[in-house]
């Protein structure tokens, strides 16, 4: 189904794991691409791949930190393409874990680093792309979220700070450029693992998220890719401002469900052995 055809998409972080399945998946529902990533030589290769498959793309490396590196890729598109019709904010700080940890050890050069790939990055693409959007009659923009920006963690301080930016981000530009016809939502993906690779994440913590999940399993790049396209598309014309959780339903419910499943499967049940029936939470 060519949902996107006609359309021109602009993909950051296009060399990463969820990055090069949604060009992918864009290019699939019939839409033309333009890749950008930091790292030339993978870019290059998910690039030589769609090409090899007959989808229409181009790439070119950028910083989405640095405002002339984005200004440099937004005029690259506009010349190659002729317009832009879907911004996905897709690149991440993604590799800062090890030392994206508690704030009383929170390195300042960590944080700034980070919130400026998750939050100025994003804020500096919709910068060049709306006006190209907003001249051509509209569009749409998907923000790569995180399921951290909305719940407390051990881990990523920063990353989650600048994921909470973006979703404040989403909702105001939503706001302001909806009557010009562009939308702005925001997916919040859970834990997600390319095919094949789910053996680099320790057992015990795949099990536990597994456990967490409704729907039980890790979470895999299409599953963000498609609902990327669905965002991009006339299919969801009337969604907008919306940070969208794509997680598996992790985030759904109590987190006593779980464990509590367990105390189920071993014969508890809500009734105390006196009788009386115990409060759920
Ligand atoms: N994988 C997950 O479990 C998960 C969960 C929640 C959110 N996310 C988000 O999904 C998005 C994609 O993540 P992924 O798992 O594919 O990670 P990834 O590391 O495979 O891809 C991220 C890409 O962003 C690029 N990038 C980083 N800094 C950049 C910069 N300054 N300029 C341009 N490109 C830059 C990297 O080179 C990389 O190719 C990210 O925004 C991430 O925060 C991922």
């Amino acid at each position: 189904m060519s949902i996107l055809a006609g359309r021109v998409a602009l993909v950051t972080g296009a060399a990463g794991g969820i990055g090069s399945e949604t060009v992918l998946a864009l290019c699939e529902a019939g839409a033309r691409v333009m890749l950008t990533d930091l790292r030339e030589e993978p870019l290059d290769e998910v690039r030589a791949a769609l090409e090899a498959k007959g989808h229409e793309v181009a790439a070119k490396t950028a910083d989405i930190t640095d405002e002339s590196s984005v200004r440099a890729v937004v005029q690259d598109t506009v010349s190659r393409f002729g317009r832009i019709d879907i911004l996905d904010n897709n690149a991440g700080a993604t590799g800062f874990t090890d030392r994206d940890r508690n704030v009383a050890d929170m390195d300042v050069d960590v944080w700034e680093q980070v919130t400026a790939i998750n939050a100025r990055g994003p804020m500096l693409m919709s910068k060049h792309v709306i006006p190209v959007m907003v001249e051509g009659g509209g569009g749409s923009i998907i923000n790569i979220s995180s399921g951290q920006s909305l719940t407390g963690d051990l881990t990523n301080l920063a990353y989650a700070s600048g994921k909470g930016a973006l979703n404040a981000m989403t909702r105001h530009m939503a706001t302001a450029y909806g009557p010009s016809g562009v939308r702005v939502n925001a997916i919040a993906p859970g834990l997600i693992v390319r095919p094949g690779e789910e053996d680099r994440l320790p057992k015990p913590i795949a099990d536990l998220f597994i456990a967490n999940c409704l729907v039980p399993r890790l979470g895999r790049p299409r599953d963000i890719a498609d609902t990327v396209v669905f965002l991009a598309s006339d299919l969801s014309g009337y969604i907008t401002g919306q940070v969208i959780s794509v997680d598996g339903g992790i985030l759904a419910h109590l987190a006593t469900v779980a464990p509590m499943r367990e105390l189920f499967a071993q014969g508890t049940s809500y009734r105390s052995e006196a009788g009386t029936t115990t409060d759920k939470t």
